[in-house]
């Protein structure tokens, strides 16, 4: 096994240039030729590839988004598209691909590997919904952004006795929401995984009035069964008493850029100098995470199941909005 090439793919996120930064490194250390794929599994089917060398990867460790460009690839789910990206891969000579993304990426990387080339995946997804690994990269740099945003609508939020309806990203999972939720000391939580209603929601503002809380802040997940418009209309509609004035806040891709933050650039280094070593060792069909703080290597194949989310934090976030 001589060349080697990397992609990014699906969402971008923060930290998907640190670890094409330590691919290439790791590659070239070990004698690898290296090359990149330009903007994700559409730029494979269509050829674009450019050779990357150390010097091509420099200054970029604290960049967010993914210099190589990312696309959502629609072909990738048709055989004929899978069949046309392994033919590139051949006809550029390539003998291992490594693939930077989340679930949808990696059941792209996971028919390339079903056609006998060899793959091995980076779980990088700031929904960290991909089962297999404790923690995908990107996804502790987009908590940080939606916490400090909530931190400011929580001061503007008190100023005003003012309840926020705060959306955070996650198409089909709560983990942002419910991490984000509890680290910024939210009074309620809305997410996909457990069934709660804008009635709900009303019910947990108005007992936080009760309580005595001058504002209350409320996480609620892109994917939950009503997001937060929804739920704000919901409000104005049944014109329902909050013992708060309501605004609504989508914080939408904000996450999804910035700097990333030194623990994602610390995975991305370790995963991307470990998927270099597996497929150097012949080990490829894997998609590489994160457990109990070490690179993790778990079937392909697990990318069809769906991540369960940690009861233990369920029950925290309940207690702790007291
Ligand atoms: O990458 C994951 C994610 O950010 C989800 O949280 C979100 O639902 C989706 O991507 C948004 O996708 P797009 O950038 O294609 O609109």
């Amino acid at each position: 096994m001589r060349r080697l090439a990397v992609l990014t793919s699906g969402g971008d996120a923060p930290g998907m240039n640190a670890a094409v930064r330590a691919v290439v490194r790791a590659g070239v250390e070990m004698g690898f030729e290296m090359s990149g794929v330009r903007n994700g599994f559409a730029g494979l089917i269509r050829g674009e590839f450019l050779s990357l060398g150390c010097r091509n990867v420099g200054g970029i460790i604290d960049r967010g988004g993914t210099f190589l460009g990312s696309s959502r690839c629609e072909e990738m789910y048709q055989e004929s598209g899978q069949e046309a990206a392994l033919r590139s891969l051949r006809d550029y000579a390539l003998d291992g691909l490594i693939v930077i993304g989340g679930n949808g990426s990696q059941s792209g990387a996971l028919a390339l590997s079903r056609r006998g080339f060899p793959v091995v995946g980076i779980a990088s997804t700031i929904d960290n919904d991909l089962a297999g690994t404790d923690i995908s990269l990107g996804a502790t740099t987009a908590l940080e952004i939606a916490v400090q945003a909530i931190d400011r609508l929580r001061v503007t939020a008190s100023s005003h006795r003012r309840a926020f309806l705060v959306e955070v990203m996650g198409r089909h999972c709560g983990y942002l929401a419910l991490v984000a939720g509890i680290a910024s000391g939210a009074e309620a939580i809305v997410i996909p995984e457990v069934p709660t209603g804008a009635e709900d929601v009303a019910r947990e503002l108005l007992a936080a009035e009760s309580r005595g809380k001058k504002h209350a802040i409320v996480v609620v997940s892109e994917g939950a069964p009503q997001n937060a418009d929804q739920i704000g209309r919901w409000f104005a509609d049944h014109h329902e008493r909050l013992g708060f004035e309501l605004r609504v806040t989508r914080l939408g891709h904000i996450q999804r850029g910035g700097s990333p933050c030194v623990f994602d650039r610390m995975i991305a280094t370790e995963l991307g100098a470990a998927a270099v070593q597996y497929l150097a060792s012949g080990e490829h069909g894997v998609v590489i995470g994160l457990k109990d703080h070490r690179p993790h290597a778990s079937s392909l194949s697990m990318v069809l199941e769906q991540k369960q989310l940690d009861a233990g934090l369920l029950a925290i976030a309940r207690t702790m909005s007291r």
